[in-house]
């Protein structure tokens, strides 16, 4: 074996690992995205007895766009491991901007990374950020570790809500800190659903809420992606004045099209997922 073999390996083991503990810390705070894979899976297998796993389209993290720990800092845990930069996007209304990376073997996850614009932002959304990031250390930004280390500043629930004011997104990573915030089944990889209606309906009949905004499925076959996820589910969070239920991660479905070059389209569409941001929406939880 070449030595470029033998690190690709290494490199796709060191991937592997990665995204084992993005998930087993996704799932710790939605237990409800577990149940759903593990539902599927078993779905699947009545097709296919031989599936061992559900195939990820792709996983979402969020940051601040301050230069210790903007999209380059985490991204750059996925460049070392062979992951290239694809597209870009913008969301002018929630002063975003997001990069999605991609790796050579289409079988690895995309990686879709969100900053929240701070010079956008009130003085006192970019006051939090600021006083955030000053208890994050250089050296764990520098290991993987930091894609799901998790909150590390202190936080407090009065805090929360006046974000939550301004910026759901600020809210959340305010309360959340570094880690998936959410995964993507790849419903291409699926046997036994032919259409991602379907999918919803198996979900909703096992129980499980939708998100509604923009419809229950963003994008169309035209735009070469359709998505769907489920409504964050609630988790008790300890904030410095008590522990509170706020909306945590979400689990997200895509079906990817053909272009005309026949290959599938990897990209995203920035208005689908402008209405995906809002599976963690409070609001949405209050209807
Ligand atoms: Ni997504």
């Amino acid at each position: 074996m070449g030595s470029n073999l033998k690190s690709e390996s290494g490199s796709k083991e060191a991937l592997e690992g990665l995204f084992d503990h993005l998930w087993q810390d996704y799932i710790r705070s939605n237990p409800q995205a577990k149940r759903i894979y593990d539902l599927i899976l078993k779905r699947e297998q009545t097709v296919n007895p031989g599936t061992k796993a559900l195939t990820n389209d792709h996983i979402a993290l969020r940051t601040y766009d301050l230069p210790l720990v903007g999209i380059e800092a985490l991204a750059k845990h996925f460049r070392n491991l062979g992951y290239e930069q694809g597209g870009e996007y913008f969301f002018e209304q929630k002063k975003l901007y997001a990069r999605h990376y991609q790796h050579r073997d289409p079988s690895m996850p995309k990686i879709f990374i969100s900053e929240l614009e701070l010079a956008k932002c009130s003085p006192f959304v970019r006051e939090v950020a600021q006083r955030c990031v000053a208890s994050v250390s250089d050296s764990l930004v520098s290991q993987p570790e930091i894609l799901w280390a998790g909150r590390l500043w202190p936080a407090d629930h009065a805090t929360y809500e006046k974000l939550l004011a301004e910026s759901e997104y600020a809210a959340w990573l305010y309360a959340f800190g570094f880690r998936a915030n959410h995964f993507t089944v790849s419903f291409n990889d699926l046997k036994s659903f032919k259409e991602l209606t379907e999918l919803n309906d198996f979900l909703r009949g096992s129980g499980f809420a939708l998100n509604t905004s923009g419809g229950e499925i963003k994008g169309n076959p035209g735009e070469l992606l359709e998505q769907s996820s489920t409504l964050a589910e609630k988790t008790k969070v300890q904030f410095g004045d008590g522990v509170f239920e706020i909306p945590s991660c979400y689990y997200e479905f895509a079906r990817r099209y053909a272009g005309q070059s026949g290959d599938l389209y990897q990209g995203f569409i920035a208005a689908s997922a402008d209405k995906i941001f809002e599976s963690t929406n409070v609001a949405s939880h209050r209807g």
